[in-house]
């Protein structure tokens, strides 16, 4: 039997961090953790009260503040030997996508040895791995209930992953005054980056229908809150609403995968250094189209959550024509994500690669040559 959908995190909503943090580290009686960090976040007040919180109650934590976008091997292997030298018991990662990644690399490391990048292919993780603590600040990549983590190849400018199901977060702490701060063009990004993961999820040649249903919330709790989270960046219900969204973004990749949204962004994004979400969500509504002539019911579906009126009688190009408009008007009118300015016949010669990239085969149809390089000659309009 594939049995899916298992989760191992516990998860919380917090609005009151430090108590929940003290909490957590209690209940599993962690007493040295490593405080892993980027320098901006490291000057939060939400994150200094609750550092101040851990002071008082005897809780000798160390901080690593030397993570940075994109992470490299090296700030991994780095933060490792930092916990391996002060005898961590626990990691709390505060941070977008880079800050969780990197630090379940540190966790990784520090239980099993040796250096992240054999784990990218030859070395398996075969125990659980506890004492990570994820807080997420972006709402976008997942990270957080995520089996996977990015880490960059300087040498090489290669974005590689480590895939382990031992290795996901212990804690979940969801906190949305953590994202305020977040600038809109970050909120934009980051929340598409959660659309693209339901929508591809949804429709992979994975997905179940467990799968589905959670997909469908997603892109429901993203078109109706990602707006007010732009635009109005304070309202803490609209942050709320999409910190669980893409933490359940997270989850429902690890089990249905992404697709070819995910390719190109990842082939597109890595070469003219695009943030990841606005990488996918240039490269959707092409997507959308070809992914409607396979699946024509869950298009329509995703059109029905961008409250569109679909006329039954359309043929499944005209209907996925109008779906990617829909989502085009979404991702451009109403949020605002900035234009593409890439150079078209640039783009188009990255064909290859895309064909080639580990989630196309996930998608729903066979992607050839030809299907890539039309939804490439598309990108970004
Ligand atoms: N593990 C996975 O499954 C997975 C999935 C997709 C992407 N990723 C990886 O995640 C990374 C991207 O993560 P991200 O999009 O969350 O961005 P990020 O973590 O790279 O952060 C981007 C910038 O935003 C800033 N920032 C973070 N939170 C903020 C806040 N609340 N207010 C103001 N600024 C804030 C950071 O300081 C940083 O400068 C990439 O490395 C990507 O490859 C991982
Ligand atoms: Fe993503």
């Amino acid at each position: 039997m594939d049995y899916r959908l298992e989760q191992r995190a516990k998860v919380c909503v917090s609005h009151d961090f430090s108590k929940d943090l003290l909490e957590t580290l209690k209940t599993s009686n962690y007493k040295k953790p490593l405080i892993s960090i980027d320098s901006f976040l490291l000057q939060s007040p939400v994150v200094n009260k609750a550092l101040d919180t851990l002071k008082q109650a005897d809780i000798n934590y160390v901080v690593y503040d030397e993570i940075v976008p994109e992470p490299p091997f090296e700030i991994v292997n780095k933060g490792a030997k930092l916990y391996q030298e002060n005898e961590c018991d626990s990691i709390i990662a505060i941070g977008g996508g880079s800050v969780i990644d990197a630090s379940r690399g540190i966790n990784i490391v520090s239980h099993c040895g040796g250096q992240i990048q054999e784990y990218i292919e030859d070395k398996t993780i075969d125990q659980r791995i506890l004492g990570l603590i994820a807080v997420p600040t972006t709402s976008g990549t997942g990270s957080e209930l995520s089996n996977a983590l990015v880490v960059t190849d300087t040498k090489k400018q290669e974005k590689l992953a480590v895939l382990s199901d031992e290795a996901v977060s212990e804690y979940v702490i969801l906190v949305p005054e953590l994202a305020e701060s977040m600038p809109k063009g970050l909120t934009i990004s980051t929340g598409l980056d959660v659309f693209a993961h339901a929508m591809e999820a949804y429709t992979s040649n994975l997905s179940t229908p467990v799968v589905n249903a959670i997909c469908e919330k997603i892109m429901f709790l993203v078109f109706k809150y990602l707006p007010t989270a732009v635009h109005h960046g304070e309202d803490l219900d609209a942050r709320e609403r999409m910190m669980v969204a893409a933490a359940l973004g997270g989850w429902a990749i690890n089990n249905g995968g992404t697709h070819l949204g995910h390719s190109i962004g990842h082939v597109v994004g890595a070469k003219y250094h695009l943030a990841h979400g606005n990488a996918c969500a240039y490269a959707l509504p092409g997507v959308i189209e070809k992914t409607a002539l396979a699946e024509p019911k869950k298009i329509r579906e995703i059109g029905n959550i961008l409250e569109l009126s679909l006329p039954n009688d359309l043929s499944n190009e005209e209907l996925g024509k109008e779906v990617a408009k829909g989502f085009k008007h979404f991702r451009d009118e109403v949020l605002g994500l900035e234009p593409c300015k890439l150079n078209k016949e640039e783009v188009v010669s990255l064909t290859d690669q895309v064909v080639h990239e580990r989630f196309a085969a996930n998608a729903p149809f066979e992607v050839t040559h030809e299907i890539v390089g039309a939804i490439l000659e598309s990108y970004g309009g």
